[in-house]
């Protein structure tokens, strides 16, 4: 008989099924929905300030334009982040990384995804030094498409929890060989990569699978029975009837 696990529930952009992705809205409805963790995207101004956004452009997700690299924090802030998902959201700020860290504080894990346009360096110092003074490291898997994103990370912090980014395209003997070398906790995988045997080779490794983006009930009672550990999922209620496969 195999032992029943928690499945966990990661929220992906927060609640973004719901709200308009990466702002404090998202995040609490993530959190009202009973999600463990959240993950959210985050590149840095032209002044230097970590923000959160998922697109190197500003024109999807605010009312702004041109590249989010080239603005300041301070016009950043000036934006309207919610209006494009629906006109109740209006007003919905760019929130820099430590707004979000005080807003899931005491909530849920974070799952901190480093993007942007800038070559690895200052983000990635940055990112460590505002999670570690803000207290929030344990709680905290960094994770990032670029691997040398995430061996800066290690270089900076041999307790730094990392979940190694694959996309589609990446093959598992990659992502696993990447992870080993990073000492990483777990495999973010895209779901196309995601089979019970491929999740199995994970879990004699010592990694969890925590896959994205599953939107679709049936997909996640699948994934589930392969034995994944973890999903993200654009709506966090989704998850709460499901628990996690065999364990390994
Ligand atoms: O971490 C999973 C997922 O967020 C990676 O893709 O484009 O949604 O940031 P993306
Ligand atoms: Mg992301």
């Amino acid at each position: 008989m195999s032992a029943r696990r928690r499945l966990l529930r990661i929220a992906h952009r927060g609640a973004s099924g719901h709200c308009p992705e990466n702002t404090r809205v998202a995040f609490l409805r993530a959190i009202e929905s009973g999600a463990d963790m959240v993950e959210l995207d985050c590149q840095r101004t032209r002044d230097g300030a970590l923000v959160i956004l998922h697109d190197e452009t500003l024109e999807r997700t605010t009312n702004g334009r041109g590249r989010v690299r080239d603005r300041t924090l301070k016009e950043l802030k000036a934006l309207d982040a919610g209006s494009w998902f629906a006109s109740r959201f209006a007003g919905e700020e760019v929130l820099t990384l430590e707004q979000a860290i005080e807003i899931l504080r005491g909530h849920v894990e974070l799952n901190l995804e480093i993007k942007g346009e800038d070559a690895p360096g200052r983000i990635e110092i940055q990112c460590v030094g505002v999670v570690r003074s803000l207290r929030f490291f344990e709680r905290t898997v960094f994770s990032s498409f670029s691997a040398a994103r995430m061996r800066l990370v290690r270089d900076l912090a041999d307790d730094a929890r990392i979940g190694v980014l694959m996309d589609a395209d990446t093959r598992w003997s990659d992502g696993l060989a990447l992870a080993a070398q990073l000492g990483a906790e777990a495999l973010h995988p895209e779901r196309s990569l995601v089979r019970a045997e491929t999740v199995a080779e994970a879990h004699r490794r010592g990694l969890q699978v925590r896959v994205w983006t599953v939107n679709r009930a049936e997909e996640v009672e699948s994934l589930a029975a392969a034995g994944v550990d973890g999903i993200f999922t654009d709506f966090p209620e989704r998850l709460l009837r499901v628990s996690a496969g065999k364990h390994p």
